[in-house]
């Protein structure tokens, strides 16, 4: 899979997912990224990517027209998301229609946004990662990025890790327990891993872990319950 990043901040990336899971996966060109400076694309001296709103109001807005500059400087943009507060929420469903896609382009804002005019020309897709403001993009991009990278193939050691897990089956995950077995905390209570686990007994722990994910989702998610 391939990401292209729009950006005022190219040194942003790989930035953590050069580490760790991703980081390997990113050194076995299971993914890799092009970061384009959106400011190689201003037309003035002064190399302006922004101006003030129309209309009045704080901040500054990106021009539509460096922007495009930059869009259009790439050879391949394949689905072109731009990261936004207003956008379709991420969620697992989302995440991996976007890791199907060869080349996925991601538009980084900064400052109060950017001009509408851009992605209505371009039809782009805004995606939001929550209900919260961040100060730009990128550290949204990062967040679609590694949720994508990890579903690519062979980038989990295990791809039962992805199936099993929280969201897969729409359901929060099962609690995890190692050794100890019996462990007893700073305040000297004992806690013990359930005994279910322990016993050996396969069809029985998938029960109990089936009933945890169950119990857990309609405490914390009932939500997701609904859906
Ligand atoms: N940019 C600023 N806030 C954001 C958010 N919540 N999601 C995506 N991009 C953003």
């Amino acid at each position: 899979m391939h990401f292209n990043l729009l950006t005022l901040f190219p040194e942003m990336f790989p930035g953590p997912l050069g580490l760790s899971i991703s980081g390997r996966a990113l050194e076995e060109k299971k993914w890799s990224f092009t970061a384009i400076q959106i400011r190689d694309h201003a037309h003035d001296k002064h190399k302006t990517v922004d101006d003030t709103p129309f209309g009045g109001g704080a901040g500054m807005v990106m021009r539509a027209d460096v922007i495009e500059g930059a869009l259009l400087s790439l050879p391949d943009r394949g689905r072109v998301i731009y990261m936004s507060p207003r956008g379709r929420v991420l969620n697992q469903q989302l995440v991996e229609e976007l890791a199907a896609t060869p080349t996925l382009t991601i538009l980084c804002g900064r400052y109060e946004g950017v001009d509408q005019r851009v992605l209505d020309a371009h039809d782009i897709e805004e995606v939001s990662i929550g209900d919260y403001v961040l100060s730009g993009g990128e550290p949204a991009a990062l967040i679609v990025m590694d949720a994508c990278i990890r579903l690519l193939h062979g980038v989990m050691g295990n791809d039962e890790t992805v199936n099993e897990e929280s969201f897969s089956n729409g359901l929060l995950e099962y609690p995890h327990y190692t050794r100890p077995a019996e462990w007893v905390d700073a305040n000297g209570v004992l806690r013990a891993v359930p005994d279910v686990l322990r016993g050996g007994n396969h069809a029985e722990i998938n029960k109990w872990r089936q009933k945890q994910s169950l119990d857990l989702t309609q405490s914390r998610r009932p939500d997701l319950i609904k859906r």
